[in-house]
């Protein structure tokens, strides 16, 4: 069978995994790499000397052989890149937050469609082990009804020039939200945030509260300007409470069998009751990167008659939530 041609363009810090991992897979051909900047193709030459590179994007348009393009750009740049992808009839992947708008994103996804391409958003949390356990944990109702969800989401950067810190980071969380539980649907979105940088004026560091449907609350932390990363994730239901460190190498995550109702009884109508019960570390497979996952899952899809543009309808649902932000 023929392989999917593929070209990368943007080998900053992103592009250099998807060409890992779409190297990796026997149903693709990494043909293209491309980027502005000359050292980004030296450094990609070392690893891979077979890739055609070139700084003009055009090149790889031009190249009728090509059957899909990642745009692995800063955000303010997809749209323009996603559009001319579509325009020549190429499979677009491309970066979360898949455009810098919510109306550029339904026009991408609707060109996709009228001229029968694949777009894929690119989400790897979705494709990780641990987060598709704590959903096999939620799909066997062992949380019982999800109360609410926190994120800490932490780190020194890597900074973005033209969206601020929650347009870089919070689709991580949402996808993982809508991934989880894909009838959520936002009420209320806000959020506050600072900037504390000379010279840059996007926030550095936010919080958001997102308020859905059923009572479920949302409450994500972001920040680029902290001493320490943190990915710390914590679902609270009424049944169980899990933990979801993605720094812990190994226990990365553990199921509280905890509990707090409160009982009205004739002697005292205020009776919270505590329900302490074990702790569990689920066995977790992780040994496949998630992008490869996804990779795979990207290489079934393009093998089918009728695409399912399961991500792209995620993204869309995620810059969706962002636009209904009210910052305070
Ligand atoms: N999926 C993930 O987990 C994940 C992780 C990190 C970054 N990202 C996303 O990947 C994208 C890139 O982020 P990054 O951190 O790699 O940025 P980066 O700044 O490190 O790299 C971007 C590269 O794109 C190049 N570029 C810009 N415009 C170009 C053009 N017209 N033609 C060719 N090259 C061009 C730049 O020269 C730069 O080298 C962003 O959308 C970001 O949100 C996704």
């Amino acid at each position: 069978m023929r392989k999917i041609k593929v070209g990368v363009v943007g080998l900053g810090y992103w592009g250099p995994n998807l060409i890992r991992n779409f190297y990796r897979h026997e149903g693709f051909e990494m043909v293209w790499g491309c980027d502005l900047l000359e050292k980004n193709l030296i450094n990609i030459k070392k690893d891979y000397p077979f890739l055609k590179l070139t700084r003009n994007f055009q090149d790889l348009l031009s190249d009728k052989s090509l059957d899909l393009i990642a745009v692995a750009t800063p955000p303010e740049t997809h749209y323009n890149l996603g559009e001319k992808v579509l325009m020549s009839k190429k499979h677009l992947w491309i970066e979360k937050p898949f455009t810098t708008s919510l109306n550029l994103a339904k026009k991408l996804f609707l060109l996709a469609q009228k001229n029968h391409c694949y777009l894929h958003v690119d989400f790897p949390f979705i494709f990780y082990s641990p987060v598709q356990k704590i959903k096999e944990l939620v799909e066997k109702k062992k949380i019982g009804t999800p109360y609410y969800y926190t994120s800490l989401r932490t780190n020194l950067g890597l900074i973005q020039k033209e969206i601020d810190v929650i347009w870089d980071l919070a689709p991580h969380d949402l996808s993982i939200l809508l991934y989880l539980f894909p009838k959520l649907k936002p009420i209320k979105v806000y959020s506050a945030g600072s900037q504390h940088l000379k010279n840059y004026h996007k926030k550095q560091v936010a919080n958001l509260v997102i308020n859905f449907n059923n009572n479920f609350t949302a409450y994500i932390y972001l920040s680029w300007l902290s001493p320490i990363k943190m990915r710390l994730i914590t679902l609270v239901g009424s049944k169980k409470m899990v933990l979801f460190d993605d720094i812990d190498p190994v226990e990365k995550i553990k199921v509280y069998d905890k509990e707090l109702r409160v009982e009205k009884n004739k002697i005292t109508p205020f009776n919270p009751i505590y329900r302490n019960g074990d702790i569990t570390i689920p066995y977790i497979d992780n040994r496949e990167e998630a992008l490869y996952k996804q990779i795979n899952f990207l290489f079934e899809n393009l093998n089918r008659k009728i695409f399912k543009y399961y991500t792209g309808e995620i993204a869309i649902n995620i810059l969706d939530i962002l636009g209904k932000i009210e910052y305070k």
